[in-house]
């Protein structure tokens, strides 16, 4: 299948052009938030769609109609995609809105290991045919070090989102590690920042629906609506594993010991700790 991987650059970081325009970039930028909005902010494949999922149920108390009904892209959109949205999916720090940074709107930054992030990415790259083809793991590995993949930098993104936010009020980081260790305990914690407090029922209905294998079957959320011109879903699945620690299966030793090096003097100016297995 024909790839429609046109790059589009915008602020020196690469997006897929099939999915934003400059306008639809600029248009994310300048986008005028209201106090009610709810941003979830990551980088790719740091757990943005089990947010997406968990946010709608908790705003549901629980009830899955929603999302069972309603593709998370229309319920949660992408503020950067050319359809734009409410809601600020993966751009960088440095692409947000001055006026955000000052505002009462709430920001769920998530994050979650670079190691599977890029694992997770790869494997992503190889069925989205938006994005540029995936090479070996070498090459797409040293690309996601120095920052040139598709969205940019994970060090700059992570950095900017986190070390230069300590002080907003507004915004909650969230790891995908934490949803994994306790899915139940990260929902109460994401129901008690958006001040939406749910009874005991109600969080154990939200824990069952945005489980992995509830979302891998929900078709609102797993992405087979979407074509296989877009997704090649012969090539993979969206709900791929949902693991932590699945670096350790493509990683060899040396691209570990050389991503450890370059973690450590790439990220020496920022106190996070991160669950690199479970
Ligand atoms: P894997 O490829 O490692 O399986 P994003 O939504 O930011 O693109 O992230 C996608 C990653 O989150 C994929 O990781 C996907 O399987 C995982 N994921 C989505 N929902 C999940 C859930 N409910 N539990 C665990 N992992 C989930």
């Amino acid at each position: 299948m024909d790839r429609l991987d046109v790059t589009e650059i915008f602020e020196g970081i690469s997006f897929p052009g099939h999915l934003h325009t400059l306008e639809s970039l600029q248009f994310a930028i300048s986008f005028p938030f209201q106090d009610q909005d709810i941003l979830i902010v990551s980088y790719p494949k740091s757990g943005t769609t089990w947010v997406q999922e968990m946010v709608t149920l908790i705003c549901s108390r629980g009830d899955p109609s929603l999302t069972q009904s309603v593709p998370n892209w229309a319920r949660a959109p992408w503020l950067e995609h050319y359809y734009c949205a409410s809601v600020l999916g993966a751009a960088s720090f440095k692409l947000t809105p001055v006026i955000l940074h000052y505002s009462r709107r709430v920001i769920i930054y998530v994050s979650r290991n670079p190691k599977d992030v890029v694992v997770s990415f790869y494997h992503f790259h190889k069925m989205a045919n938006f994005l540029p083809e995936a090479e070996t793991f070498e090459e797409f590995l040293k690309k996601f070090l120095m920052g040139t993949l598709s969205y940019g930098s994970w060090f700059d993104h992570v950095k900017g989102w986190t070390c230069q936010t300590a002080t907003l009020e507004n915004l909650l980081h969230l790891t995908y590690e934490e949803m994994s260790l306790d899915l139940h305990g990260a929902i109460k914690k994401v129901s008690s920042f958006l001040q939406h407090p749910l009874l005991e029922e109600e969080v154990n209905n939200c824990v069952q629906h945005c489980s992995f294998s509830s979302m891998k079957n929900n078709n609102m959320v797993n992405y087979t609506l979407v074509s296989d011109h877009i997704m090649d879903h012969s090539k993979g699945c969206f709900m791929r594993k949902g693991k932590t620690g699945d670096w350790k299966n493509l990683f060899t030793e040396e691209q570990n010991h050389y991503f450890n090096d370059f973690f450590k003097s790439n990220m020496q100016d920022c106190a996070l700790d991160f669950v690199w297995e479970v």
